[in-house]
């Protein structure tokens, strides 16, 4: 941010401003013309004068199409006000993505199947949108991707990557502009089915190095300590051959250690990823929200601090004695993951480059947004006291919009869900995580909407925290935000 502002921001400054001119000039052009055609024709009389001004005028008002107020009919009125706003209200974007993708700067790659036009590359012609790394061009955004934890690589902190310049991050962070989390259907095989259990050790542990930024290592001695067997197949406190398939060997034990190398939120590895696969229940170390990453609540077992450790060793013998228990923490196998856990991995669905570009994409039509003619979109239709207002949705992954319509009369949170539910059935909406998610669930052809919010706001609060929690609170955010942008998350 500060390179911006030292170096070629001035250049930038100075060519918005030339346009903004000419935009401020075009009114004043107009009305000389007009005026001098009322000079020409001072030669008539004053009353042809004045019925020939009028008639311009007019018939430039006929030529705005506003919506018939005469129909007496509601669902008339309603309908002549969506076909007003949907023409209105669409003014056109300068850049075609489609004739001109995002790029960004990288190894050569064409993410076809992405929602918006998206090619990593070089192109002589024209300048990248984005680049890994900090850019010294700023119309070209600077972005830092990495998957370690932020307590080993400083700079994947939040704070510290944009204070470094960083305008898009890309980190396990719910909160990072567009997070590369470990979790997928893809990768892992989370419905795998469960397998018995033969093992007499409890857990099996896949630690290669003791020496972690946590308590991972006295977690496991403690363990230990309190009569837990434990099989260690990573270098860390070997006492098994480590040479074996992963997932195999965790599935033929009720326990998996996952404990990762730091605590820190939203870091949560391939360690807990694999052992939902195997269907051992993960007994985790690690990142202090990892019940956000539960598959159903009571699924898994957090270490928060040592003290912990005695309370988790008798849960654990308690499990392994009941096998009713023990199956009742592994439902989900049978009756597939929480909403909350399908909305989370369902983010993977839309690789994290065509994620970027959708971002990037949507950075650029913002800052378009705020020119004149987007601020001249009316967005909302009055008509004899009702007024109905126009907002736009699409799924969380994908670009473009769809209109949908809410009135005054009836602005609540159902109405909202159904005009969506309206607007996406009527199109035979089929949602982006589809041809992802395991057989068992991809569901019937019904959209079920798991929530609704601006676009913008991060993936911690969308899933977790974020929620329009009154129609109040709903109103004002459509009255304060003309043409809203929503993004909507199908379960
Ligand atoms: C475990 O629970 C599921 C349903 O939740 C059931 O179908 C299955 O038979 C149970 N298995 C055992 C071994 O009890
Ligand atoms: C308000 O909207 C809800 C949901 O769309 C609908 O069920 C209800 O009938 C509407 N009420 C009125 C008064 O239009």
């Amino acid at each position: 941010m500060r390179l911006m502002a030292s170096s070629a921001a001035p250049h930038v400054g100075g060519r918005v401003g030339a346009r903004w001119r000419w935009t401020k000039l075009l009114p004043l052009l107009v009305a000389m013309v007009v005026v001098g055609e009322i000079c020409f024709l001072g030669r008539l009389d004053v009353a042809k004068n004045a019925a020939i001004v009028q008639s311009w005028t007019t018939s430039y008002i006929a030529s705005l199409p506003m919506p018939s107020s005469k129909r007496s009919d509601v669902g008339k009125e309603e309908e002549n006000c969506r076909e007003w706003l949907e023409r209105m209200d669409a003014v056109q974007y300068k850049r075609d993505f489609r004739v001109e993708p995002v790029l960004v700067s990288d190894a050569e790659q064409d993410w076809s199947s992405c929602s918006v036009g998206c090619k990593f590359g070089k192109q002589s012609d024209r300048k990248s949108d984005a680049t890994f790394g900090i850019s010294h061009d700023p119309l070209t955004f600077s972005v830092h991707r990495s998957m370690e934890s932020s307590h080993y690589y400083l700079e994947n902190n939040l704070e510290n990557a944009r204070r470094k310049g960083y305008g898009i991050v890309m980190t396990t962070s719910l909160l990072s502009d567009v997070p590369v989390g470990y979790f997928s259907w893809a990768e892992y095989d989370l419905m795998a089915p469960l397998q018995p259990k033969p093992e007499d050790a409890f857990a099996a542990a896949f630690i290669s190095n003791c020496g972690a930024r946590n308590f991972r290592l006295q977690a496991l001695e403690l363990l230990e300590k309190s009569n837990i067997k434990i099989d260690s197949y990573g270098a860390c406190h070997r006492n098994r051959d480590g040479k074996v398939d992963k997932v195999q060997t965790l599935k033929r034990y009720k326990f998996s250690l996952a404990f990762e190398n730091s605590n820190e939120d939203d870091y949560v590895t391939e360690k807990y990823f694999q052992s939902l696969v195997a269907g051992a229940i993960p007994v985790v170390v690690g990142a202090p929200n990892i019940q956000d990453f539960a598959p159903s609540p009571g699924s898994i077992l957090h270490i928060r601090e040592l003290k912990d450790v005695d309370l988790i060793a008798a849960r654990m013998k308690f499990l392994a004695a009941n096998p009713e228990a023990y199956n009742q923490s592994l439902r989900w196998k049978f009756v597939g993951p929480s909403a909350s856990f399908k909305a989370l991995v369902d983010m993977a669905a839309v690789h994290s480059s065509c994620r970027l570009c959708v971002h990037i994409a949507t950075k650029i039509r913002e800052k378009e947004e705020l020119s004149p003619d987007f601020k001249r979109r009316p967005c909302k239709c009055t008509r004899k006291g009702a007024t109905l207002y126009h907002l736009y949705a699409r799924e969380r992954g994908t670009f473009d919009m769809e209109s949908i319509f809410l009135r005054s009369d009836n602005l609540t949170l159902e109405s909202l869900e159904s005009a969506v539910l309206e607007k996406f059935g009527s199109l035979k909406y089929v949602p982006i995580w589809k041809k992802e998610r395991p057989e068992s669930l991809k569901g019937g052809r019904e959209l079920v909407v798991y929530r609704i919010y601006p676009v913008g706001i991060t993936q911690r609060e969308a899933l977790y925290s974020f929620r329009f929690k009154t129609d109040d609170e709903l109103r004002r955010h459509v009255e304060t935000n003309p043409c809203a942008k929503l993004e909507v998350i199908f379960v």
